[in-house]
């Protein structure tokens, strides 16, 4: 893991024990009686469409209203500062993909502009209302990965994208399969950072979740030109329940290797005083792969 070792010398020592004392703090919807909130991320302003009629639909569609990890998280990614763009983990030809992405695709609508494509996921009932959000969000204007000279500089080609590489697709970590395919690039068969964003919350998704994660991030296989770079798995959580917390990660620690985001590495309203926590997970396989090759 040679190549991620200046992210590691950022996040101190891997968690060995997973049950670690976390705090835990209640339920957190930034609103969920709005049908349209009006958030201001790393000084852009975002209008969000969200559902509280679907929201309170029978059945889990939790994702019908933004969480308040979302905004602090995607803030925490647009900071040059971030852990991952200061290792390299992102530039500005990262792929990523977002499980659980809700109805906002707001670390994507951030996110996207910097990075080379970015992939939202979750169940199909968020389609028509994260679709919506991603057309009404999405400027048509360049913008470069942070700490990045935004001049154009003379007789110099600009680096920058005409429109940012941001679309949501169907995935249901119960139902279906994870395959190259959701780069929607026939170039590209994986991903750099797979991001879950307050995907923690019920006992019986924890497995499948956890499966998902594992399974987008064994999409870098040994026959890629970055394949001594793991993909990066980026777990943000309000905490809640401390025994569904203690039984994901438990789960995960059985398939990565993981690191809790120290909080000097950390936003301060994303830090573990105000009930948040970032966890970073490398798959096991993926060292184990590299080792033996
Ligand atoms: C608490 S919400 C968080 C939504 C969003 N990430 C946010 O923070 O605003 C949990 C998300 O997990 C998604 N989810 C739950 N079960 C899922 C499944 N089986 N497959 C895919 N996504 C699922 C929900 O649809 C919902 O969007």
């Amino acid at each position: 893991m040679d190549l991620l070792s200046s992210l590691f010398d950022r996040l101190g020592p891997e968690i060995l024990d997973p049950e670690e004392d976390i705090p835990s703090q209640n339920l957190g919807f930034v609103d969920p009686r709005s049908t349209t909130l009006n958030l201001d991320i790393a000084g852009k302003d975002y209008v969000i469409h969200q559902s509280p009629t679907i929201l309170n639909r029978p059945g889990s569609t939790t994702g019908a209203v933004v969480w308040k990890i979302t905004p602090l998280v995607a803030d925490w990614l647009a900071s040059s500062d971030n852990p991952l763009w200061k290792s390299a983990v992102l530039s500005s030809s990262s792929s990523v993909l977002e499980l659980g992405c809700g109805i906002s695709g707001l670390v994507g609508l951030m996110l996207a502009p910097l990075v080379a494509r970015y992939t939202l996921t979750d169940q199909s009932y968020v389609a028509k209302l994260v679709e919506k959000n991603i057309t009404e969000n999405t400027p048509s204007g360049n913008s470069k990965p942070p700490g990045t000279n935004s001049q154009r500089r003379k007789g110099k080609p600009s680096l920058a994208r005409s429109k940012p590489d941001l679309q949501f697709l169907p995935l249901d970590w119960e139902l279906d399969e994870v395959t190259p395919s959701l780069t929607r690039n026939d170039n590209v068969k994986s991903f750099d950072v797979v991001i879950a964003c307050d995907c923690i919350y019920n006992d019986t998704l924890i497995q499948p979740l956890v499966q998902t994660c594992a399974d987008a991030c064994k999409l870098r296989s040994t026959n890629e030109v970055v394949a001594d770079k793991p993909t990066v798995c980026l777990v943000a959580q309000q905490l809640r329940d401390p025994e569904i917390f203690e039984a994901w990660i438990k789960e995960f620690s059985r398939h990565f290797h993981v690191w809790r985001v120290p909080d000097n590495a950390l936003s301060p309203g994303l830090r573990s005083n105000v009930g948040f926590v970032v966890h970073l997970g490398i798959l096991q396989d993926a060292e184990a792969t590299r080792n033996r090759s």
